[in-house]
């Protein structure tokens, strides 16, 4: 699968042939403009691509429609993105809305995502998303991406925008969410200390291409080439040692 945008002289996408299996959190990883986000946003027909396929459960998604594609997947964004006019549970349930969930079963499920990122919802419900910090506003996208319970969770970049403790308490809301709801995650992020924290499988970009994927063990141990080496080798070593450790205790 490939893409090439536009008067593009050449590919954002190289030929990437790669799986993520159900279940799995896999963290595309790699430097500014490597093609992260285009990948990503592959999944859910924001982008189309140019050459080859893209399956979800074997089937092709362009065979199915954009719209309600995308409403099974749930996808966060940098920016977080919420309307902000609306009350932050009238965010996380818009999606169960459009669904035509019944109101008193979306009122049920918004207070169930606000305690799971650990706001309370009697406090938060009703606010608007300028009464919140940077940092619950980003937690509010990811409940909204959750609200539905979408099986695939596209997150491009969620937790670039806030400090390094508030960043780690969402880094281990994810694992916990991956863990207990097993939801495939595809996680998008320049960061090597964040790709090494989550994923059970890294894939290494550098200009438009997969370089490696396998797991964060095996990137620090064996890297593929020279780029790879560069990218995690400062500090391997004590990165190795930090993955020994469980994540609740990093
Ligand atoms: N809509 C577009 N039209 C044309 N070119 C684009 C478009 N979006 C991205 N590109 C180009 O495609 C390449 C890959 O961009 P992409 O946004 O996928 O990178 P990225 O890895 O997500 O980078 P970053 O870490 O900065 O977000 C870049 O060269 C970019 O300039
Ligand atoms: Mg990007």
């Amino acid at each position: 699968m490939g893409v090439r945008y536009a008067n593009a002289s050449v590919p954002a996408v190289h030929d990437v042939d790669l799986a993520i299996e159900a279940g799995q959190f896999a963290v595309l990883l790699g430097p500014s403009g490597c093609g992260k986000s285009t990948l990503l946003r592959t999944i859910n027909r924001l982008v189309e691509p140019t050459s080859g396929t893209l399956l979800i459960d074997g089937g092709d998604v362009r065979e199915r429609d954009a719209t309600e594609l995308r409403r099974g997947i749930g996808y966060v964004i940098q920016a977080v993105g919420l309307f902000p006019h609306y009350t932050v549970a009238q965010n996380v349930g818009v999606v169960p809305k459009l669904l035509g969930w019944e109101q008193v079963r979306i009122d049920a499920r918004v207070d169930e995502l606000l305690r799971l990122i650990r706001l309370d919802p009697a406090r938060y419900r009703d606010r608007k998303p300028r009464e919140l910090s940077g940092g619950e506003a980003q937690r509010v996208g990811v409940a909204r991406a959750l609200a539905a319970q979408p099986r695939v969770l596209l997150m491009d970049e969620p937790f670039a925008a806030v400090d390094a403790i508030v960043r780690a308490s969402l880094q281990d809301e994810i694992a916990r969410v991956h863990r207990e709801l097993g939801t495939t995650i595809v996680f998008v992020t320049h960061d090597v200390d964040e790709a090494l924290r989550l994923a059970d499988r890294i894939v290494v970009m550098n200009a438009g291409h997969v370089v490696q994927t396998g797991p964060p063990a095996e990137i620090l141990e064996h890297p593929a080439d020279d780029f790879v080496r560069d990218l995690v080798g400062v500090d391997a070593e004590t990165r190795r040692l930090a993955l020994e450790r469980p994540l609740i205790e990093r």
